[in-house]
This record gives structure tokens, C-alpha cells and sequence, in this order.
């Protein structure tokens, strides 16, 4: 038995302790994303991040692969992975905590007018300015999962109306919920603040366009939509979304994430005073945090318990 671990741009040092004190006195084998081809017969379980197309030709007896983050887009993508292997997305309290902090500091950023102040302050002047409350704006979150359920909490624990758009209905307290594309619309009409915390699925993919963004609410005591996507680049058109920014269709955006990752030097949205951009860091990954729960999943699988998040294949998240 041997656990693989592959994780596109990060170094063997990085993780290997990590796995080695989590589960001792195993084969533990780094893949380099070196093109290897060489076959892998002993592994049973991999633990993944950006995989390459060919690994899973290589570990043909794995019996489960381990994302090492909330999505699985980058597994499935790969499109090779075989139909039958369960695909486990990683669910943590940390993660999930940290997104929540991101969700309620973009917002409450947009909020306080904190680029205005931050002006302000750069230019010396001392301006108070008009102060909207939480309670008069109305945040919309998109995909009501473990991120989306949470971050709704913690915006309405700040006092702000929340509704929420998922596949399915929900409840959730205090929350108004809208579920699947027929009320959609209706959700967008009534959002100042879009939180996007979608998957990356073929549903999802370039839902974030010019005629989606029009149908947001445009009046709000905010003067006019904010986007905030944490989910995935891939649910958006940059391209659009520049525009939007560019023309008033929305008044600004907080971006985690793009279509293309890392954000290009020359792209234009590093330089738009209306966008504020973290490098796909809304909520980080703990490595001792992911491997922990990667590893106990291991032990309670090879004692024959069933796996826990595993992915819906046929939903893509
Ligand atoms: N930027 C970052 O740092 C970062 C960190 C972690 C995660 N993420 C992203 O956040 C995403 C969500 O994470 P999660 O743990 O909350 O996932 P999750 O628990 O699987 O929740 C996904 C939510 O999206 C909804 N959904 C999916 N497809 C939909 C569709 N076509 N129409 C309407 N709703 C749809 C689901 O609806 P149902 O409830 O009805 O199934 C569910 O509510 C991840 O997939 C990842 O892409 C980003």
C-alpha cells in the first residue's frame, strides 16, 4: 500500500512531512509533474491538487482520489478519471471559517466605502461621507453550500438582508431562499451585493455574463451592483466583467479568481480603481489541516467505513 501525493506547483518538502507523521510507516510517493509515465500499482489512495491528464493511467488500483481543496474541478477536468473512483472533496471548519471572514470583510469593505477612505487618506483629506447600513443592503449569495450556508450566517450575524441561490431549496434562517434557474432572475433583481461561491461545473461555467449582471438591483443605497466571485473564474467572463466595471453595469467587484489563474501582468484589471483583487486566497487550505482529514478518511476506509463528501459525478461538484 502507498499514498501518492501530486500537487501542481508546490515543492515535495512542503507536504511529504505533513503525510509522513500523518500516516506513518507507508510508502509515501511525490509526484513531480514531470511527465512520468511509469506505472504505480501499489498506490492505493492519491491525494491531489491540478493533477496531470496522465496519472490516472498510472495508478490504476487507487481507490479514492483526495482533493486537496473545497473544489474539484481540477480532478475532473483532467477528464480521465475513471467513472467508478470516488472523488472526495476536502471539508474543513478552517476553511470554511476563513471563508467566511473573506465574504464579510469584501462586503463590509463596499459598505464602509473603504477604497474612498483609503483615498482620503492618501490625498489628506478628512471628509466624513453618507454611511448606508448593513441592514438597508441586500447580499445575494450564489451556491448555498458549506461556504455559502456559512458566509449567509455570518452576514446576517453583521446585519446585512441576505438571500441565497441554489440548486435545490434550502432553508436557512433568516435567509430568502431561491432555487434553480427559474428563480434566478428574481434572486438578481433584489441583489446589491453578489457573493458567488459556485462550483466550476458545466452548469456553472460563464453563468457570470453581461446579460446576468444586468439583471442585478440597481437600486440600492449603494449606487449601483457589486460583484464578489470566491467561487471560480470559470463562472465569470473576465472579459465581461471588465466592461461591466468599465461602463457602470456594476460599481465594483471584489475578484478571488479569474478564468486564467495566476491573473496576467498585462491584464487590464489590475489597474481598475474599482476592482480589488486577492490572488485565489479568499480561503486557503491549512496543510496540516487537509492532510489530517485526508488522512483519517484513509484509516476509516481501509477499516471499511464509508468515504465522507464524496463527489456527485454526474453534478460535477
Ligand atoms: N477562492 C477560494 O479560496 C475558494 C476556497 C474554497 C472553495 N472555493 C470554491 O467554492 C466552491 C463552493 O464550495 P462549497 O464547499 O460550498 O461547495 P458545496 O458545499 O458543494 O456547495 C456548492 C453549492 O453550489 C450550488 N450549486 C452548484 N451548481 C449549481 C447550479 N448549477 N445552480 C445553482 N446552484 C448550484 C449547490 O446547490 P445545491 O445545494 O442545491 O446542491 C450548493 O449549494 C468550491 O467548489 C470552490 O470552487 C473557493
Amino acid at each position: 500500500m502507498a499514498v501518492l501525493v501530486s500537487v501542481k506547483g508546490d515543492k515535495a518538502e512542503d507536504w511529504m512531512p505533513h503525510f509522513e507523521s500523518a500516516l506513518p510507516g507507508e510508502t509515501h510517493i511525490w509526484d513531480s509533474h514531470d511527465g512520468d509515465v511509469s506505472l504505480l500499482p501499489d498506490v492505493d489512495y492519491a491525494m491531489v491538487w491540478g493533477p496531470q491528464a496522465s496519472l490516472f493511467k498510472r495508478i490504476a488500483n487507487v481507490k479514492a482520489i483526495f482533493s486537496l481543496g473545497a473544489g474539484v474541478d481540477h480532478i475532473l477536468n483532467a477528464g480521465t478519471v475513471p467513472a467508478h473512483l470516488p472523488v472526495v472533496r476536502y471539508v474543513g471548519d478552517d476553511l470554511t471559517a476563513r471563508m467566511g471572514e473573506y465574504v464579510a470583510m469584501q462586503c463590509l469593505m463596499h459598505l464602509r466605502q473603504h477604497s474612498l477612505m483609503d483615498a482620503q487618506q492618501k490625498a489628506g483629506i478628512w471628509q466624513q461621507q453618507p454611511q448606508p447600513a448593513a441592514n438597508e443592503v441586500r447580499v445575494g449569495i450564489m451556491g448555498l453550500g458549506v461556504m455559502g450556508a456559512h458566509s449567509a450566517g455570518v452576514l446576517k450575524a453583521i446585519g446585512f438582508q441576505v438571500a441565497g441561490w441554489s440548486r435545490s431549496a434550502k432553508h436557512i434562517d433568516g435567509v430568502k431562499i431561491f432555487a434553480g434557474m427559474e428563480n434566478l432572475d428574481a434572486f438578481l433583481a433584489g441583489t446589491d451585493i453578489l457573493v458567488c461561491l459556485l462550483p466550476h461545473t458545466p452548469d456553472t461555467f460563464h453563468l457570470i455574463n453581461t446579460i446576468f449582471l444586468k439583471k442585478l438591483a440597481r437600486n440600492g443605497v449603494l449606487g449601483g451592483p457589486i460583484l464578489i466571485n470566491a467561487g471560480r473564474g470559470k463562472c465569470q467572463i473576465d472579459a465581461e466583467i471588465l466592461e461591466a466595471l468599465t461602463d457602470g453595469t456594476l460599481k465594483a467587484a471584489s475578484l478571488d479568481v479569474f478564468e486564467t489563474e495566476p491573473l496576467p501582468a498585462p491584464s487590464p484589471f489590475w489597474s481598475l480603481p474599482n476592482c480589488f483583487i486577492t490572488p485565489h486566497a479568499a480561503a486557503w487550505s491549512d496543510r496540516s489541516a487537509v492532510v489530517a482529514y485526508a488522512a483519517n478518511q484513509i484509516k476509516s476506509h481501509r477499516a471499511g467505513l464509508p468515504l465522507l463528501n464524496v463527489v456527485d459525478r454526474q453534478r460535477g461538484y
